[in-house]
């Protein structure tokens, strides 16, 4: 991944500098300016970081994460049948962070679907797609914050505080995508078992699920 976008942003770089290939120069030099010029625009929708996961499943999780914190933040969200309180101060977004993404993808790259030890101030949640037929990141943003989310529609949320019943409830990956202190995520994907499996992990800062700690203070 890193040598291609690397290539990339040569690319990039010459074709920016585009004096280089105007000016009594071949056609097929202008062909090939306006294809460095589309290779460009490539790396740079390619990845919010260097190296890494495409644009378009950071923007996957970023909006069904922020949707459900900005719906739970408004006293909008429902679980399950159950309207909860809107929150007494505003749930931020959470916002892209490149050192958590790349945190995350070790985690992701290990192929093993098991929580990471020892992590400082961060908070985790994993989620895993097969297919026999083979699979690829796409969507896979949306899918795994979907499914996370999905807790707090199948089990519901029995209290915002975060008490060892609540947590037990399964509902756990939800209630740290609604943390409220946690205001950074990071996530990575790996595929895993010849092209049958992919692994994503994200991470967030600051670390949510303090037992005995509200999710949000209600209003
Ligand atoms: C928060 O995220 C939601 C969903 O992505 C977006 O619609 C909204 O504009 C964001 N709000 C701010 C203040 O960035």
């Amino acid at each position: 991944m890193l040598p291609l976008c690397t290539l990339l942003g040569l690319l990039s770089r010459v074709s920016l500098s585009h004096s280089q290939c105007s000016g009594g120069i071949p056609a097929s030099m202008h062909l090939l300016c306006t294809l460095l010029g589309l290779l460009s625009l490539v790396s740079l929708s390619h990845s919010q970081c260097s190296g890494g996961i495409p644009a378009s499943e950071v923007k996957g999780f970023l909006d069904v994460h922020n949707k459900m914190r900005q719906s739970i933040s408004a006293g909008t969200y429902v679980a399950k049948g159950k309207k909860m309180p809107a929150a007494k101060t505003p749930i931020p977004n959470l916002t892209w962070d490149c050192e958590i993404e790349k945190s995350a993808q070790a985690v992701a790259s290990t192929c093993v679907f098991a929580h990471s030890k020892n992590r400082k101030n961060l908070g985790e949640n994993l989620y895993t797609y097969m297919s026999s037929a083979g699979v690829s990141f796409n969507g896979l943003g949306k899918a795994a914050s979907d499914s996370w989310e999905s807790e707090f529609k199948d089990y519901g949320w029995s209290d915002i505080k975060l008490t060892n019943a609540v947590f037990s409830s399964g509902v756990g990956h939800a209630t740290q995508m609604a943390w409220a202190k946690s205001t950074k995520i990071g996530c990575g994907m790996a595929t895993c078992n010849g092209g049958k499996q992919v692994i994503v992990a994200c991470q967030y800062r600051d670390a949510g699920n303090m037992l005995g700690e509200n999710v949000y203070d209600p209003k």
